[in-house]
């Protein structure tokens, strides 16, 4: 869950390395590195902590010339967070300088070997072992740096980006990757290295994308070179052409990258369907659904799979498919169903839900899945993304990149996609007359208004997390399809205020959650008038008698609710089943609120990475 940066070209590296770091520190954040080389000499700073620490280091210590580099923001997995463990790591003769994202599963065998043989190690890390692998390799069977790079790579079990320097061959960059994502941005007697396309975006708009198995070497004035770790086959490079925008990647004017897209919202959703969603006829366009429609709706069963916030998204489709469409459905979260040996095989349809598209839980809940014959199905924003290109089929949601660690769009847009799925499927299988999907699809196309009107609560909102900054609770509770949003509130609240939150189905808090209410407990309740209204109002009556404050989500007009909560935040009148995309948006409004008036940082929380690439 790193992020790499490696520099080639006629530029000062420092500051392609420096601001790609940075564009990358969504990756992690708990310390950060570089080397360049000058022609002549190599500095390498490092430091725990962030990337402005290492420009401040690199700075003061005047380590900042070069045309060539590579850079490092880390998400630790072996080894504290200090300036040792940081990469780029060296290898003992120093000849040789390697960042990595990753973990090399057997490093402990590997040091090993190489302790037997003489090697130190001054850090904790699996990556020290690797750059002192493909030097030994080098040493003892006299090759140049590609060679033994593939050689020791073919050595490694586990995950792995990386990008080597050698000293000895100062023109050139090696670079690999299994199993965590590369890319290579391709400019004018320019190469770029990165663990996605946003630090090289400001430079070039060429990119290849090496596929698992794959390294290539970039050297001054030759072509990119790219060949299969296993075989040594060369294989042409593939030069695509990036969509990305530099403005997308940046905060436009906000104050963080999370409040930009919970912002984006109206317009995430509506990139979701634009094109797919025909409602004067009641159609819904998707080529990756069409081609597999028997597939679908002669499936024994759906299987979701996800984790965190997708995980949630993929608890209202469960809701979503089960209503229109008659076939049972199943959630999992991907961790636990690729360790369980799941029944499944040929007939059942898994679907998993990803943003970022690298999440290593879902991805091997993939490779299991097709293992066993089932069909697979990928919901992933992140076009060309390892879950994109892994899957039989699928879908993007297109909601554009998102940065803040938190995930905010990525969730109503999952949600937009599942209902166009469950949509369409209804349609073939005609489990849904016409004019109930007219019907929908119209209520679909109404949502980004919606949105935006729920937005335009912002200064409410803020007033109400005035309130209940300081507490140290909370409980989130919902019924149906606003039972995974309570889930989801109690997570964005934990994840960036620091908060102890709790999300339960309202009835469940009678089974043991009622015993932590108190007056100083803030308890967030989903109370819309459609779908368990009334079920929900005995619920906060038995909130109210426990003194709790209630903090209750209601339809725009509620009088009921209005009259026994302490806040109310009204959201507009919508089909029961897009509720989730109205009544989330409160709760993400609330927890970033609250984490700014705790001086937390909201895109950068402690601990957690915006892609999990690693179990
Ligand atoms: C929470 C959050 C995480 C992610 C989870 C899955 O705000 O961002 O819980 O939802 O790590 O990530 P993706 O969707 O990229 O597979």
């Amino acid at each position: 869950m790193c992020g790499i940066v490696g520099y080639l070209g006629h530029r000062e590296a420092f500051d392609v390395i420096v601001k790609g770091l940075q564009r990358l520190e969504y990756r992690g954040y708990d310390s950060a590195g570089l080397m360049l080389f000058d022609g002549d000499q190599v500095t390498v700073s490092k430091t725990k902590g962030k990337v402005f620490d290492l420009k401040e280091r690199a700075e003061n210590a005047n380590a900042i010339h070069g045309n060539l580099g590579i850079g490092h923001t880390r998400w630790a997995t072996h080894g504290v967070p200090n300036d040792v463990n940081s990469h780029p790591h060296l290898s003992n003769s120093k000849r040789l300088a390697l960042v990595h994202n990753g973990i090399i599963e057997n490093y402990q065998s590997l040091k090993t070997t190489l302790e037997q043989r003489g090697y130190t190690f001054s850090s904790d890390t699996d990556t020290e072992v690797l750059v002192n692998l493909i030097e030994e390799i080098q040493q003892k069977e006299q090759v140049k740096l590609a060679k033994a790079v593939r050689l020791a790579l073919n050595q490694v079990v586990g995950a792995y980006a990386i990008v080597v320097f050698d000293i000895e061959q100062p023109d050139r960059l090696v670079t690999a990757r299994m199993g965590s994502p590369l890319a290579i941005g391709v400019g004018e007697k320019e190469y770029f290295i990165a663990s996605d396309a946003s630090p090289f975006i400001a430079y070039t708009s060429n990119a290849i994308y090496l596929e698992d198995g794959e390294m290539a070497v970039i050297a001054r004035d030759q072509e990119v070179e790219v060949r299969k770790i296993k075989s040594n086959k060369e294989v042409d490079p593939f030069i695509v052409e990036l969509e990305l925008s530099l403005e997308e990647i940046e905060k436009g004017g906000y104050d963080h990258f999370m409040l930009k897209e919970i912002y984006e919202q109206p317009k995430a959703i509506q990139d979701t369907f634009r094109g797919r969603l025909l409602s004067d006829q009641g159609l819904i366009k998707m080529a990756g659904v069409e081609q597999h429609l028997n597939t679908f709706i002669e499936a024994k069963r759906i299987i979701i799979a996800a984790c965190g916030t997708s995980w949630h998204a993929g608890l209202v489709g469960e809701y979503i498919f089960e209503t229109y469409l008659r076939i049972p459905v199943e959630v999992e979260y991907a961790s636990e169903f690729r360790y369980r040996d799941p029944v499944i095989g040929p007939g059942d349809v898994l679907i998993a839900i990803s943003q970022s598209g690298e999440t290593a839980d879902t991805l091997a809940a993939i490779k299991l899945a097709k293992s066993k014959g089932a069909f697979v199905f990928g919901i992933c924003n992140v076009v060309g993304s390892s879950i994109a290109r892994e899957t039989h089929a699928g879908a993007y949601t297109h909601a554009g990149p998102e940065i803040g660690v938190a995930s905010t769009k990525a969730f109503t847009t999952q949600i937009t996609l599942l209902t166009l799925i469950a949509l369409k499927l209804s349609q073939a299988k005609e489990s849904l007359s016409h004019s109930e999907i007219k019907h929908l699809t119209k209520a679909l196309e109404a949502v980004p208004a919606k949105v935006q009107e729920v937005l335009e609560l912002d200064a409410h909102i803020k007033a109400i997390a005035e309130a209940y900054f300081r507490a140290e609770n909370s409980l989130y509770l919902g019924r149906g399809y606003n039972f995974p949003v309570a889930l989801e509130g109690a997570l964005k609240l934990k994840e960036i205020s620091y908060i102890h939150a709790e999300g339960y189905p309202a009835a469940e808090m009678k089974h043991g959650p009622i015993a932590l209410i108190d007056e100083q407990m803030p308890v967030f309740v989903i109370a819309t008038r459609k779908g368990h209204y009334e079920k929900v109002v005995s619920n906060i009556q038995e909130i109210k008698s426990r003194k709790a404050k209630i903090i209750a989500i209601v339809t725009k007009g509620d009088q009921e609710v209005a009259a026994l909560a302490d806040h109310c935040i009204e959201i507009p009148e919508i089909e029961e089943s897009l509720t989730p995309i109205l009544t989330t948006i409160p709760l993400q409004l609330l927890a970033y609120y609250i984490a700014i008036m705790r001086g937390c940082n909201v895109d950068q929380p402690r601990n957690l990475a915006k892609s999990v690439t690693v179990e």
